[in-house]
């Protein structure tokens, strides 16, 4: 990164981290004193605050400046209103400078382009403050006072109903951004330097069937990696597999005793849930084979060979099957690092637990109370009364790992909301510990709910059992062949060409399916749904990706001569003026904004409503502007309109850096 960057970045994380101090300082003075209007420390801390908020302000500036001036990145229009409209603030109320303005998008385009609804909020602060000020007022002068540069930006602002500010953008300004966009490519917004961010996603137990909740796990998690490798942060992503506990006694001990020859001689046991099966059944009603589960386990655990082994070749065909899974699904990078890897270091970190003050002995268990306070939340049990760890101990060893051996700053957990309680007793009771401050380090539960069938029961088998993966997987690609026959598409594709709009189509709906519902909620897993071709599914975005490929196409231009036009791209030589191609350019513009949400909201749903929405207003905009225009009769091209061209080209662009987030295949032909 550019020095200049880094150097800013610094001084702007310095005056955060006063602001933060000066702010924890200024609630606790608060909170002890009962009239601070006239505490003159008060007083001086608040004007110490606003100072350093100012200085923010102009950092950020800075900061939007140098990464735009870099042409690394793509700067968000929102940030820049923002900006405007908080500097106007500062001038216009220096009092309440300790207060943020925010924009957002238009709810309806006939307000306006964005909106700031901040004048309301603001009034509120006013008469904390012992004024009263109407929120009109407020809109007016926030208005009044913007400063000189926001006119290249904003054509007009309205003021409406109580203190709506409504945005109007100038044409000019989306012009030259546009153009940007064109000459440069679609760009990620900078989000700050660099993080180190691991993702512990997947996470199947082995010996067991994958199910659909680690199916969602798979795909969010990886959209989730996906997203923060374009912001440019470095992603680890971790396999938690369940491949640590008792249950391997019961299973090593039956594959030594089914199969002897297990040392040299590879058992056939592709069929691992059968296998399980056959284990638990004479776990349970074999008294002898229990005791000598229980004494491999003990073996396993001190690593001595033969039962090692065994367990490696259990391992190895799980991995078979899961590896088939990521290969479909096109998951790559996983590194399995499952409850095993951390098997050496629980004792060591419950002695770093018990240092740091957070464990207490309750009837014969090692426990920690997630607070440090008893009684409060769900403890963890650390150690059980027979010396065993548990699945918290592995949670707290890898956190503990995660934080201190691989550094990471931020640790996201793609599990199902299930698992909330555990996890918050993981990262509190780390909190506790004296592990990590949240201020710093983002450490989350990214939650996600149940899939459902039909019936919007638990999604079953229609024998009622769980349903196989790679079923699933292949059923997928069965119905995706067959709804591309019913659209002809073999007739017009070679058959390289059918097979990967076949795949992509298949995995592609399966994905989307999942990552464009709101992730918390639950989602009812239906083929006919993600397969429909008219509606918000990754079949329609593929098939409004490649007609945009066949417009360009439709050109004759060829790649090179196509790629010099855009990078020769002057505001001057786009005549963009037809209200349809406005609308097209101002929501590609948009692509910096919506990736800021999703990246602080880990809601990838956002991006596929963004796509969506993104495909509707091309529609509309090629309903009404030609690309290509022809001679009636002679079918000749007379005409290519190079500014429609390439904001085909942009359109294209930028659901293609959306596909690659969500883990869409783009097709050029289907
Ligand atoms: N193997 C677990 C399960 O199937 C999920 C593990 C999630 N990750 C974690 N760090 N606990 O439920």
């Amino acid at each position: 990164m550019d020095t200049e960057v880094q150097k800013v970045l610094e001084r702007t994380k310095a005056a955060e981290q006063e602001i933060n101090h000066l702010e924890s300082e200024l609630k606790a003075m608060q909170q002890n004193s009962s009239n601070d209007e006239n505490d003159p420390a008060i007083e001086a801390l608040r004007t110490e605050n606003s100072k350093l908020k100012y200085q923010r302000m102009h950092l950020q500036r800075a900061i939007n400046e140098q990464s735009k001036n870099s042409g690394k990145n793509m700067t968000s229009l929102i940030k820049i209103l923002k900006n405007f409209f908080q500097e106007s603030l500062n001038s216009s109320y220096p009092q309440l400078s300790h207060c943020t303005v925010d924009v957002t998008p238009s709810t309806k385009i006939t307000f306006g382009d964005y909106q700031c609804n901040s004048a309301m909020a603001l009034s509120g602060e006013m008469k904390k403050l012992g004024a009263k000020t109407a929120p009109r007022e407020i809109a007016q002068n926030l208005v009044a006072k913007l400063p000189l540069s926001s006119s290249e930006v904003i054509e007009k602002t309205e003021i409406a109903g109580p203190g709506f500010i409504n945005i109007h953008l100038k044409n000019s300004f989306v012009l030259s951004e546009l153009t940007a966009l064109i000459t440069k490519g679609v760009r990620p917004p900078y989000v700050g330097p660099t993080k180190r961010v691991i993702v512990d996603m997947s996470s199947p137990n082995i010996a067991k069937e994958m199910h659909v909740g680690h199916l969602r796990s798979t795909i969010i998690g990886d959209s989730i990696s996906r997203l923060c490798s374009y912001v440019g942060h470095d992603v680890l992503k971790l396999n938690h597999l369940g491949d640590w506990g008792t249950q391997f006694g019961m299973l090593i001990t039956h594959l030594i005793e089914k199969f002897p020859n297990y040392k040299t001689e590879m058992p056939p046991i592709s069929d691992l849930m059968e296998f399980y099966r056959e284990s638990k059944k004479r776990f349970d009603s074999d008294e002898e084979f229990k005791k000598t589960a229980y004494q491999n386990v003990v073996r396993l655990q001190a690593k001595e060979e033969d039962y090692y082994k065994a367990w490696l070749l259990i391992c190895h065909e799980s991995f078979k099957a899961f590896n088939k899974i990521y290969k479909y699904l096109d998951v790559q990078n996983l590194v399995n690092r499952g409850e095993s890897f951390y098997q050496d270091l629980m004792k060591d970190t419950v002695e770093m637990l018990d240092r740091n003050g957070v464990t207490e002995i309750d009837e014969g268990r090692k426990i920690a109370w997630p607070t440090g306070e008893k009684g409060q939340g769900v403890p963890l049990t650390l150690v059980k009364s027979d010396g065993g760890f548990t699945y918290d101990t592995s949670d707290m060893a890898a956190l503990r790992h995660r934080l201190f051996e691989e550094k990471a700053d931020w640790i996201l957990y793609c599990v199902d909301q299930g698992q909330s309680t555990h996890f918050d007793a993981i990262y509190q009771t780390a909190q506790t510990a004296g592990w990590y401050d949240p201020k710093e380090k983002r450490v989350e539960h990214v939650g996600f709910g149940l899939v459902l069938g039909d019936d919007k029961k638990k999604f079953k088998t229609r024998s009622g059992d769980t349903v196989r993966l790679q079923e699933l997987l292949d059923e997928g690609l069965m119905r995706s062949e067959k709804k591309l026959k019913e659209n002809n598409r073999d007739s017009v594709l070679t058959p390289e060409e059918f097979k990967a709009a076949k795949e992509a189509t298949a995995f592609g709906c399966i994905k989307y399916a999942d990552l464009s519902h709101v992730r918390t909620h639950d989602y009812v897993f239906s083929f006919d749904r993600m397969l429909d071709d008219k509606g918000n599914t990754a079949i329609y975005l593929l098939y409004a990706y490649t007609r945009i490929r066949s417009i360009v196409k439709n050109t004759n231009l060829s790649k090179e001569e196509i790629e010099k036009l855009a990078a020769n791209a002057t505001a001057e030589s786009l005549p963009i003026d037809h209200p349809r191609e406005i609308r097209l350019a101002k929501f590609l513009l948009k692509w910096p904004e919506v990736i800021e949400t999703v990246y602080k909201t880990l809601m990838v749903n956002s991006l596929c409503e963004f796509l969506y929405e993104l495909a509707g207003v091309f529609t509309e905009f090629y309903e009404k502007c030609y690309v290509v225009e022809k001679d009636r009769t002679t079918g000749e091209i007379v005409k290519v309109n190079t500014h429609r061209l390439l904001l085909c080209e942009a359109t294209a662009n930028v659901m293609r850096a959306g596909f690659d987030i969500l883990g869409l295949q783009a097709i050029d032909k289907m």
